[in-house]
């Protein structure tokens, strides 16, 4: 096991607080993550994926309705038309394994109609977003599974860049949204893969009620801190911007969200009301 000293060093850059009074091997594998796009030409051994799966379902979910699904995707050519609904990310055709996570209302609609039970309830947004939380909460078990496993991921936000076209090349059903997707592989020893640093404590820990202006030194701090990461790591980012400057233009307009400005009339046409 890395030192937990070490480990809250690259999380935080700086000694954060004193670890030793509560840690295990699973806190340590959550602080060692980093995002993985460069993956080795090996296939996952045998049984991997159920594994994966087992710890995606042994996640907590909203009432136990367990209103999530994935899809895993190890056929090269569907990998490649997904990679190109995703803005062309090479990682998703390299990975030995695409798993796609979907907020999947469709399960709990056949069961009510086959049945003859009413089912409106599933068309509130609601549970729109008690599947997407489901789906995320499950995946994210996945990903601690495979990194403690020493396989790496990096999550594709992408999917929903064309989320019909991405239901098409999945054959999903309607009240069914692929919510993300997952890279897993080996990660290639050869690329250098380093853990990014968070933002203070400070600013994301509130005690008792929330504050924001009293967040400022601790962005400020971070702001010089992703600097001399980005540097580290001879990103292409601008020597002028920030972290703060990069993140705001990233919500700078509708045109900044590729694609996904439209992703209401998207559900809808998914058949998700969001009423
Ligand atoms: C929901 C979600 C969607 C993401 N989508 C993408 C993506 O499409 N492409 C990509 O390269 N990384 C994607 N990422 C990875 C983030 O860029 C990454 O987690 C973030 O920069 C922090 O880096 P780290 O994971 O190495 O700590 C996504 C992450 C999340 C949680």
């Amino acid at each position: 096991m890395t030192n937990p000293t070490e480990l809250l060093k690259q999380r935080y850059g700086v000694d954060a607080f004193d670890p030793e009074i509560f840690w295990s091997e699973c806190i340590s594998t959550l602080l060692s993550h980093r995002s993985v796009r460069a993956y080795r030409d090996k296939p996952l051994p045998p049984g991997t994926l159920e594994t994966l799966v087992a710890a995606a379902q042994s996640a907590a979910t909203s009432s136990n309705l367990q209103t999530w699904s994935v899809v895993a995707v190890e056929e090269l050519q569907r990998k490649e038309k997904l990679a190109q609904l995703a803005n062309n990310q090479v990682h998703i055709r390299q990975c030995p394994l695409f798993l796609v996570w979907l907020a999947d209302l469709a399960r709990l609609t056949y069961i009510a109609e086959s049945r003859g039970l009413p089912h409106e309830g599933l068309d509130y947004l609601e549970m729109f977003l008690m599947a997407v939380v489901d789906a995320a909460l499950a995946a994210q078990n996945a990903v601690i599974a495979a990194e403690s496993l020493g396989l790496g991921t990096v999550y594709i936000g992408a999917m929903r860049n064309r989320p019909e076209e991405v239901a098409q090349v999945l054959g999903l059903p309607p009240h069914v949204f692929a919510v993300f997707g997952l890279c897993v592989g080996y990660p290639d020893p050869t690329a250098n893969i380093v853990v990014k640093p968070r933002l203070p404590q400070s600013v994301v820990l509130h005690r008792e009620t929330y504050h924001l202006a009293e967040q400022e030194n601790g962005i400020a701090f971070y702001n010089q801190l992703m600097q001399d990461f980005y540097n580290s790591q001879q990103m292409n980012v601008p020597s002028d911007s920030d972290w703060s400057e990069h993140s705001v233009k990233r919500v700078a307009s509708a045109g900044s969200l590729s694609g996904r400005d439209r992703l209401r009339e998207a559900l809808q046409n998914l058949g998700f009301l969001l009423d």
